[in-house]
């Protein structure tokens, strides 16, 4: 299919030259010699006595084994809201039976050497362990390359399509892509017009603010709605760069931005609003670095369970045809990247495996046009070179396996049982992982979710104040939180009523006045405590900016449904909910003073109660 694309493709336009972006050291990097030698050691028995590279034979790993997961593991998820409520395929409520847990495994042996001679097709490791190109290991790229532009991006609309550059983990990706499209600046002796700016959702991931922030680039935040980055409206994408003051700096010509299940907030943001966004782009020319690693997370289910729960009317599903471009339905169903609709070449893409395989594989790969993807080479080059060939071997060869299982000369050797239980995963497998995946985050998603929304509010029951209300029982109910249902991810982004509580506004003496930021400290300590024990991420750790932090950051808790078991989940929301209960009933103001004086102090948290962080006492 985008083979077919692709020579249609002889009409799109080429990307645009957007190599103005590029950094100075950017401009100014040339190729390795020594890597743009290497591909003449692939010459068919010719004497390598150019290369500086160590013997393969001296390696001492004679194989690398692994048992993996069958990619059935786990159970799916509908794919689409309507099948949701009819409840064609289940979406359990609780934890998932066993029999829906695949635990069968497979095996998989990267030999030491193997007499295949295509080196898109070769995994050994007299290869995968030796020194390499930049772009990667090439049977991996080529995998990589081939999930990217079939079935992750099948309509990539300028010619050619776009590029693929194995990374270390988007956390490199993204160190890469600000090396490639920023200049650092330094206030002590640069102008303020020249300081480079990059945009944002208001609340981002903190670890992408620690990457720009010393480089002197200014960070500036974008307000959000429940839809995600706003294009229109104050405070949007728009209203900012029209309205750019430059005597703040240079306008920031690039976003940094998270589409699906946002991290921390858990929007997916739809095709209708990033056509708003990047038509912005291409007004004022900024570059959208878009770091993606939950988009297989998109939860089709959310939207109808959170109107069921808080007593909505259930709109009626808007009938969701996407076309039909991979064959795959779950593919086909997810909202896709903005490089669907990057007709200039504007859009670098980072995904990782660190969610999809684990975070300590350090893998990844940036999506751009050729020409950034180049640079992004040059890059590499004189930083990482590739990421570990340990991995890269093991993830193609899991990803791979029976293509090469024949090329393997020990494997004739084994017997015919042996021979069954070597598998690779193949496109079939990793894309029914994912959605294995999908349907473990979303169960948990929606325990969690439908746990919390039991204690959306504090009813309390006030005594009558004369003889006609004697019969009826006075309840008052005081909204303690809010959210949404996320849309995709691994967050729940809880906003925290705190001037509701009691004690808002309560002057004290340690701390003056018990406001908003001084009561969301005590909130954070006093759930650390027993029986609450569960720790939430404070909102200002994803503040943009100080501003954003001082503003309405403190009003929010991050809760992340992912890392906690299956069957952690419900005791630990439940934990959180009660928490908050018992936090609105605290009427001493020294209680509080004394909660905030514990954050603030550097005391180490009781040990004993960290290791029982994860009881299961008050399920
Ligand atoms: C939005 C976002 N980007 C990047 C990362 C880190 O990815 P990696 O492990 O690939 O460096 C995370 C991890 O939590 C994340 O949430």
């Amino acid at each position: 299919m985008a083979a077919s694309k692709r020579s249609e493709g002889e009409l799109l336009p080429l990307p645009q030259d957007l190599s103005h972006h590029f950094s100075e050291v950017t401009k100014r990097r040339t190729p390795s010699s020594i890597k743009e030698f290497y591909r003449f050691f692939a010459i068919p028995n010719i004497g390598n006595l150019g290369g500086g590279l160590p013997n393969d034979e001296l390696f001492p790993f004679d194989t690398l084994e692994a048992q993996t997961a069958n990619p059935d593991r786990y159970q799916c998820t509908p794919n689409h809201p309507v099948s949701a409520r009819q409840g064609s395929q289940p979406v359990t409520r609780g934890k998932v039976p066993q029999s829906d847990v695949n635990t069968a495994s497979w095996r998989i042996k990267v030999p030491k050497t193997t007499p295949q001679v295509d080196p898109l097709k070769r995994i050994d490791l007299s290869t995968a362990l030796q020194y390499g190109t930049a772009g990667g290991y090439p049977p991996l790229l080529s995998l990589i390359r081939q999930f990217t532009t079939e079935l992750l991006h099948p309509t990539v609309p300028y010619r050619g399509g776009p590029e693929v550059i194995l990374t270390c983990g988007s956390t490199d990706g993204f160190s890469k892509t600000v090396q490639l499209i920023s200049n650092t600046w330094n206030p002590s002796h640069d102008p303020v017009s020249s300081r480079p700016g990059m945009l944002c959702e208001r609340y981002v991931y903190n670890n992408a603010l620690a990457c720009v922030e010393p480089r002197g680039i200014q960070v500036v935040p974008v307000d959000i709605d429940s839809d995600g980055m706003m294009g229109k409206g104050p405070g949007g994408l728009q209203d900012i760069l029209q309205n750019w003051d430059p005597r703040q700096g240079a306008r920031p010509h690039f976003i940094y931005t998270v589409t699906m299940g946002h991290n921390p907030t858990g929007t997916v943001i739809s095709v209708e609003r990033r056509r708003e966004i990047y038509a912005i782009c291409q007004r004022f020319d900024v570059i959208i670095v878009e770091d993606d690693p939950y988009w297989y997370l998109q939860f089709a289910s959310a939207a109808e369970r959170e109107a069921e729960s808080r007593g909505h009317v259930v709109k009626p599903a808007v009938p969701y045809a996407p076309p039909k471009l991979t064959g795959y339905d779950f593919l086909d169903s997810l909202v896709p990247s903005y490089l669907s609709i990057d007709v200039d070449g504007r859009v670098i893409r980072l995904d990782t495996f660190s969610k999809t395989v684990a975070p300590g594989c350090r893998l990844g790969w940036i999506t751009a046009q050729p020409a950034f993807i180049e640079r992004l080479e040059r890059i590499t080059e004189t930083t990482t070179q590739q990421p570990s060939g340990f991995v890269q071997a093991m993830v193609v060869e899991m990803l791979m396996g029976p293509a090469q299982k024949d090329k393997v000369k020990s494997f004739h050797k084994l017997s015919i049982k042996d021979k069954a239980q070597y598998q690779g995963w193949e496109l079939d497998g990793w894309v029914r992982w994912l959605e294995g995946l999908r349907g473990v985050y979303e169960r948990r998603m929606l325990r969690m979710c439908s746990l919390l929304d039991e204690s959306l509010f504090q009813l309390k029951q006030s005594t009558p104040v004369n003889d006609l209300e004697s019969d009826w029982g006075v309840i008052t109910k005081t909204r303690i939180m809010s959210y949404d249902w996320p849309r995709g991810g691994m967050f729940v982004w809880v906003r925290i009523h705190l001037e509701n509580h009691p004690l808002w506004q309560a002057k004290g003496t340690s701390v003056p006045v018990l406001d908003g930021p001084a009561l969301a400290q005590a909130l954070m300590i006093f759930l650390t405590h027993k029986p609450q024990l569960v720790i939430a991420a404070p909102g200002t750790m994803f503040a943009a900016t100080p501003h954003v932090a001082e503003d309405t950051a403190w009003a929010y808790l991050r809760l992340c449904f992912g890392t906690e078991t299956e069957e952690k989940i419900a005791p630990c929301s439940r934990r959180f909910a009660a928490g908050l209960q018992r936090f609105w009933r605290i009427k001493s103001v020294e209680e509080m003073e004394r909660l905030v004086a514990e954050l603030r102090s550097s005391s180490e948290p009781d040990l004993e109660d960290l290791a029982n962080l994860g009881f299961e006492g008050d399920e």
